[in-house]
This record gives structure tokens, C-alpha cells and sequence, in this order.
């Protein structure tokens, strides 16, 4: 590693040890609204085939945050038997643990030479250039998906149209305890060279 000469050695750092934080250990500030433009022009900045721009992002204001919660939790209770009090605050709290959610959805198009698979990686793209910008900017993040972001009935309530997916929900605010590492995997296990 010694004889790495990053051009920008601050971003370089950055990468290498970039990682998110639970939503739940999460509070404010988050991004005010001109930060969050700026992320979404960062989160629009990532290879995709084409041009085609196959996702969209959602941001969820406050007011319609804590209405999702509710949605959320006649949702759960239509699908589920025996929860608890405790669970049932979960669930409406899913959208009101940090200030700023924005939704990143996939929404592929017919495209002759683009195929399917290629536009739903983009949108992973935007999602991790979403986290990493908010990162950047100073904020910490988690990107989510939840049993919500799997549920139709749902689904419109997050702006997803037909033949659209949610790749993510990224939370973004402020951590409220020290940020802990995590196992990585070892180079070796996921990297191999071929050379025939
Ligand atoms: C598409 C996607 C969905 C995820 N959904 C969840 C989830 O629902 N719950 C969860 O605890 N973690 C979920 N995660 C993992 C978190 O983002 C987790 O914080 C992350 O793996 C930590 O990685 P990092 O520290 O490298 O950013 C998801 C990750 C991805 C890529």
C-alpha cells in the first residue's frame, strides 16, 4: 500500500474508510434544501447507458413522513397478527428517525440496446453516490429498504409507478453515538486475477 500516490488523497482516505450509520442511532441536523439539490445532482452523476435516466428520486417532507408512519402501520397490522405495542411504534416511526429520507427508485424503460439489468444497477449507482455525497457533505447516512420498500400496496404511497422498484430509502441526518467499524471481506476471497 506504501507506494499509493493518490491524486486526491483526501477523497482517497475518504473512500477507504467511508461507512454509514444506523438510522435508529441517527438524529439532526440533515441536509437543508439547497444541500439536498446538490446531492440529487450528484446522485443523477453516475454511468447509465444510454442516457435514459432510469431512476427517479423522492423526497419525503416532514408532515408527509409522519403520514407514511401511519400508512405503514395500518399496513403492518392488515398483514400481520400478534405485535406488540412496541412493534407497532417501530413501524410508524420507520420514516421519522432521521430529518431528510429520499426514496431511489428504479424505473427502467424500453430501450432496444439498454438492457433491464444494466438500468437497475444505475440506480444502485445512484443510491451509493447519494449515500457517499451525503457523507461528503458531513452528514452520515443509511441506505434501507425495509419490508416496506416490498410491498405493493405501498408502493404508490412512495411514488413508485408501474413497472418501477424502490432500490433504497437513504436516511440521512446526524449520529448520536461514535461511528463502530464492521467486518469487511477479505481482498482475497473477493477479488482473483485470470490469466488464461
Ligand atoms: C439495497 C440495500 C438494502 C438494504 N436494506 C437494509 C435494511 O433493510 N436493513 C438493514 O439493516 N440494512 C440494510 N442494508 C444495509 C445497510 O445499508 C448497512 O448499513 C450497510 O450494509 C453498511 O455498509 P457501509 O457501512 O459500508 O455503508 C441495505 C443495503 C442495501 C445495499
Amino acid at each position: 500500500m506504501s507506494d499509493l500516490n493518490p491524486e486526491h488523497p483526501e477523497t482517497f482516505a475518504f473512500l477507504q474508510n467511508r461507512r454509514s450509520v444506523p438510522a435508529k442511532t441517527m438524529s439532526g441536523p440533515g441536509p437543508g434544501e439547497n444541500e439536498v439539490r446538490a446531492l440529487i445532482e450528484i446522485a443523477s452523476r453516475v454511468p447509465d447507458h444510454g442516457k435514459i435516466a432510469p431512476w427517479h428520486f423522492v423526497q419525503y417532507g416532514p408532515d408527509y413522513c409522519v403520514k407514511l408512519g401511519e400508512m405503514i402501520e395500518a399496513r403492518f397490522k392488515e398483514i400481520n397478527t400478534g405485535y406488540s405495542d412496541g412493534i407497532l411504534e417501530i413501524e410508524r416511526g420507520r420514516f421519522t428517525r432521521v430529518p431528510v429520507v429520499i426514496g431511489v427508485i428504479s424505473a427502467p424503460k424500453e430501450h432496444s440496446k439498454v438492457p433491464q439489468w444494466e438500468q437497475v444497477l444505475s440506480a444502485g449507482a445512484a443510491a451509493m453516490n447519494l449515500l457517499t455525497g451525503a457523507n461528503a457533505l458531513g452528514y452520515d447516512a443509511q441506505w434501507l429498504t425495509e419490508w416496506v420498500a416490498f410491498d405493493d400496496v405501498l408502493a404508490p404511497k412512495f411514488g413508485v409507478k408501474p413497472g418501477e422498484k424502490i432500490a433504497g430509502f437513504i436516511h440521512i441526518g446526524t449520529k448520536q453515538m461514535p461511528k463502530t467499524e464492521r467486518d469487511r471481506p477479505q481482498i482475497d476471497d473477493v477479488f482473483s486475477i485470470m490469466t488464461d
